[in-house]
Order: C-alpha cells, then sequence, then structure tokens
C-alpha cells in the first residue's frame, strides 16, 4: 500500500521534469535558430564563392573569418551583402532575402568567425 502511494509523487516529479527540459529546450533551438537558417542560405548562395567555412580565394574572394570582416559591426556587415559591392563579383542580395533573411546570415558569419 505505502509503494502504491508513493508513484503519485514520482509521477508529478515526471512529468514537472519533462515540461521543464522541454521548455529549455525550445528556448536554446530559438537561440541557434537564426545561425541555422543563415547556415542554409549560405549554402544555398554563398558557399560557391566564400567557401564552406568562410575561407573564401584570396586574394580574389575575401575571406568572410578574418580581422576585416570581424571588425565590421552587423549593421556594416548586413550592407555589404544587402547592397552586394558593385564592380566586383560580390552581388547585392536585397531583392532575394528579406531583412530577416540577411540578418540570419550575419548570425551564421558570426558563427564561422568562432
Ligand atoms: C560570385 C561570387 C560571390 C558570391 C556568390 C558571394 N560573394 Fe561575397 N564577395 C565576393 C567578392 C569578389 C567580394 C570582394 C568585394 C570587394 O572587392 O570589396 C565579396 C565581399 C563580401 C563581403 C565583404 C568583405 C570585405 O572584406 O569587405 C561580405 C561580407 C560578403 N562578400 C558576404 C557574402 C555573403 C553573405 C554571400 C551570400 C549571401 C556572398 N558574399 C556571396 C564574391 C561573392
Amino acid at each position: 500500500m505505502k509503494e502504491r502511494l508513493l508513484i503519485i509523487p514520482v509521477f508529478i516529479i515526471g512529468i514537472v521534469l519533462i515540461v521543464f527540459c522541454g521548455t529549455i529546450f525550445t528556448t536554446l533551438a530559438d537561440a541557434a535558430g537564426n545561425a541555422q537558417n543563415g547556415k542554409v542560405l549560405y549554402g544555398k548562395s554563398c558557399v560557391g564563392c566564400h567557401r564552406p567555412k568562410g575561407e573564401g580565394m584570396p586574394p580574389m574572394i575575401p575571406s568572410l573569418r578574418d580581422g576585416r570582416v570581424k571588425q565590421m559591426t552587423d549593421g556594416q556587415l548586413f550592407q555589404k551583402i544587402s547592397k552586394g559591392v558593385p564592380g566586383t563579383g560580390m552581388p547585392p542580395y536585397a531583392d532575394t532575402y528579406s531583412e530577416d533573411q540577411i540578418h540570419d546570415i550575419v548570425s551564421y558569419i558570426r558563427e564561422l568567425q568562432k
């Protein structure tokens, strides 16, 4: 009889733990979501020139990991991607991707720089 009574609190604690872990997991997944999405877009549009790890093909195509791009603010990076660099191979992406998507790509470039 005593053992049967124990089942109820153990069951309740179990449920609470499952809900708690679920919440933490969703929060973490959200935080990582931007860069993950950026990775997909990077794979579609940028990888051909800037290479899988952002190392580029110097001297023609700059690395996205080195000091120069690392020192740019997120806003400056956003502008480069959005407007491109006229007269070079770097195309503008403002018509291809939404602002949110370009922010995702910026997050992913920050991941590559780690
Ligand atoms: C066709 C090749 C090509 C593609 C595709 C391309 N880039 Fe570039 N990118 C370049 C070249 C070339 C430059 C150098 C422009 C210059 O001389 O300032 C550049 C420059 C940049 C810079 C500025 C670096 C600096 O030092 O000023 C960023 C940031 C960048 N690219 C990000 C991206 C992202 C993100 C994508 C995909 C959404 C992308 N590029 C797609 C060729 C490309």
